[in-house]
């Protein structure tokens, strides 16, 4: 059949494109117009946050904050609000990376040590960390799918409970020490478990490569009518093993796609606190 001209209407679109990218040119004639007037001014002071400009972007930058802000609250909204979840986040994310430009304009490039350079710096973690996150968000998705395939980390898990079963009783015909490595493999393998080792990719010390390696060692000294069984016995831990590899690599998308948010939210915060500071400061010195 032939292929309709034009983008694909099946395609999947992803937030980034909500709108056909009204947000990114709303987000576009901000920081062009912050530009332009950045350039046009002549205040005698030279620019800094304190010019009739400096007040404007600040304000600006404080509403665009607040705005972001908001979208912690509408997340949580069950009863639809203005607008949809994705629109909002597309908003959120080009009016993120535009408060760079406003905030630094903002500034007038001035930059120090102090609480006002802190909610500067907050910023751009803040901004960072959200970058971060959706590039999670466009390319992590994929990668679970593709690692997944047919399965569901319960079907790998399962699967990988039955191969247990199957190389116990197989080594049940070769000698202790086989079964030792066997039962270690079984039963000291973990998926999952505290941050960093959700984070892991590669497991060199895991019970079941151990336990491969040490067999296929003790291989050479096996009498004859024992070689079958542990052939067999190699080839299911080695299944086990890409079973393993990719419950691990599922675990460790799945908390990438959601470890960023713990530092995102949190920095919010405390850019909120440190921007309340700022303020508060610039209007006590008045
Ligand atoms: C995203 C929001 C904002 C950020 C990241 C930010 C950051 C900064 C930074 C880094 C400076 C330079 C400080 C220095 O000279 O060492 C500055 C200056 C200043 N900001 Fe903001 N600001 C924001 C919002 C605001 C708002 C809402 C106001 C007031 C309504 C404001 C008022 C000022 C003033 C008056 C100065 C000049 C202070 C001086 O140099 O004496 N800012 N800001
Ligand atoms: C000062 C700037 C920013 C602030 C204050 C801010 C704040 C927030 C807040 C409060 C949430 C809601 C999280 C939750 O409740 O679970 C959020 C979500 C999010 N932010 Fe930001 N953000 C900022 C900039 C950015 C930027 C620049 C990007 C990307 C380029 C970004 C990407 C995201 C994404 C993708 C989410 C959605 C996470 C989800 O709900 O699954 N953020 N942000």
């Amino acid at each position: 059949m032939a292929q309709p001209l034009g983008p694909d209407p099946t395609r999947h679109r992803t937030f980034l494109e909500y709108g056909r990218y009204v947000h990114l040119k709303l987000a576009g004639a901000l920081v062009a117009a912050s530009l332009l007037a950045y350039v046009l001014q002549r205040p005698s002071t030279g620019p800094y946050g304190g010019t009739w400009l400096g007040y404007t972007l600040g304000t600006l930058g404080a509403l665009i904050v607040l705005l972001l802000l908001w979208l912690g609250v509408r997340k949580r909204q069950y009863a639809a609000g203005p607008g949809t979840l994705m629109g909002w986040l597309s908003a959120h994310v080009y009016l993120g990376v535009g408060l760079v430009v406003v905030a630094t304009l903002h500034a007038g490039f001035q930059l120090g040590w102090n609480v006002h350079g802190l909610a500067y710096v907050l910023m751009l973690a803040v901004v960072g960390s959200g970058i971060y996150g959706v590039v999670a968000y466009v390319r992590l998705p994929r990668r679970i799918t593709d690692n997944l395939g047919e399965d569901t980390l319960d079907t790998l898990m399962l699967k990988i409970a039955d191969l247990d079963r199957d190389a116990r009783r197989v080594a049940l015909e070769l000698p202790n020490e086989v079964n030792t490595l066997v039962l270690a493999s079984s039963q000291a393998t973990h998926v999952g478990g505290g941050l960093r080792q959700q984070l892991r990719m590669q497991h060199p010390d895991c019970p079941t490569t151990l336990a491969l390696v040490q067999l296929m060692a003790l291989g050479v000294r096996l009498q004859d009518d024992q070689s079958q069984a542990h052939r067999t016995l190699c080839e299911l831990l080695v299944r086990k093993q890409a079973l393993l590899t990719r419950a691990r690599r599922d675990v460790a998308y799945r908390a990438r796609m959601q470890l960023w948010l713990y530092l995102h939210v949190p920095l919010s915060i405390a850019l909120l606190a440190a921007l309340a500071a700022h303020i508060l400061a610039v209007f006590f010195y008045w």
